[in-house]
Parts: C-alpha cells; sequence; structure tokens
C-alpha cells in the first residue's frame, strides 16, 4: 500500500503498468483494471486514474466517473480498518451522535478522515441492517458491534491493532 508520499510511485507505477497490460486499448475492462489498482495503492489517487485511462483508451472524465459512482472506490488513503457508523433512523434516536463523538475523542479524525498511521478510515454510513442493536457500528465491513456505549469503544478500537 502507498504511504501517501511519492517515495514509492514508480515501483507503483511499474505494477500498476502491468495490471494495465492486459487491457491496453479495452474500455471494458475499466472495473477490473481499477479494482487491481485500489488492490494495489489502497485508493485511487490522480495519477493512477491519469494513467489507467491513457491505457484503456478512455477520458479521465469516465474514469473519474465509475470512481465516484461506486462506494467501493476511494480517492483517499483508507486505513487498515474502516470503521462504519451507522446513522440511520434507529442508531441515530438511540446515540449516534455519542457514538461518534467517543470515536472522534478517540482516534482525532472525523467521518471521511483516515488516522495518520493509517490504522482506521472513519466513515458514516445509513442502515446496517442491525437496528435491534442500536446504536451499531460495523467494523471492516463484517464486524458488527451493538448497543454501544461510549465506554465500550476504546475497547473494541484496541482489538483492531
Ligand atoms: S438504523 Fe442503524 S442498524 Fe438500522
Amino acid at each position: 500500500m502507498a504511504c501517501g508520499c511519492n517515495c514509492g510511485e514508480d515501483e507503483l507505477t511499474k505494477q500498476l503498468d502491468i495490471i494495465i497490460e492486459p487491457y491496453k486499448g479495452k474500455p471494458s475492462g475499466l472495473i477490473q483494471v481499477l479494482t487491481k489498482a485500489q488492490e494495489l495503492i489502497g485508493y485511487l489517487p490522480k495519477w493512477a486514474q491519469v494513467r489507467i485511462a491513457e491505457g484503456l483508451g478512455v477520458s479521465l472524465q469516465e474514469v473519474y466517473g465509475v470512481v465516484t459512482f461506486y462506494a467501493f472506490f476511494s480517492l483517499i488513503p483508507r486505513g487498515r480498518h474502516k470503521i462504519s457508523v451507522c446513522a440511520g433512523t434507529a442508531c441515530y434516536v438511540k446515540g449516534t451522535k455519542t457514538v461518534l463523538k467517543t470515536l472522534r475523542e478517540a482516534i482525532d479524525i472525523k467521518p471521511g478522515q483516515t488516522t495518520p498511521d493509517s490504522r482506521f478510515t472513519l466513515e458514516i454510513v445509513r442502515c446496517i441492517g442491525a437496528c435491534g442493536l442500536a446504536p451499531a457500528m460495523i467494523i471492516d465491513g463484517k464486524d458488527v458491534h451493538g448497543r454501544l456505549e461510549p465506554e465500550q469503544i476504546p475497547e473494541i478500537l484496541e482489538k483492531y491493532a
């Protein structure tokens, strides 16, 4: 994964070119290439989008359109663990604001941001299908933590070193 500076960009560019190669001039491979590029880099920075657009023969605008259409793709560096705090109605009523406040105090980032050590990315989502456990959050898209009390949150975060 890229560290955020340009130190590894040359090597990443070479690896990205290897990903693009089988799809040269094939716009239909755009999603596959973007998926692999994101696995390689950790997100889809502009330089990678430009290279992909040139390689596949599509416009940068089209690449950007796909990247911003699918929630799976990210334009910003992501942490190793994604914390998704539910702001659906049931959770909101039962304490989403408190959950977010506690998280912000614990990891010092706002929704949409990643911690400087790339450990966590914080985001707000709509109902995660666990309304009976409100207020809830889901980590890494699979670990649901519900009936959250502020004092539990630091302990939960400890599990994601
Ligand atoms: S509203 Fe939060 S899980 Fe449904």
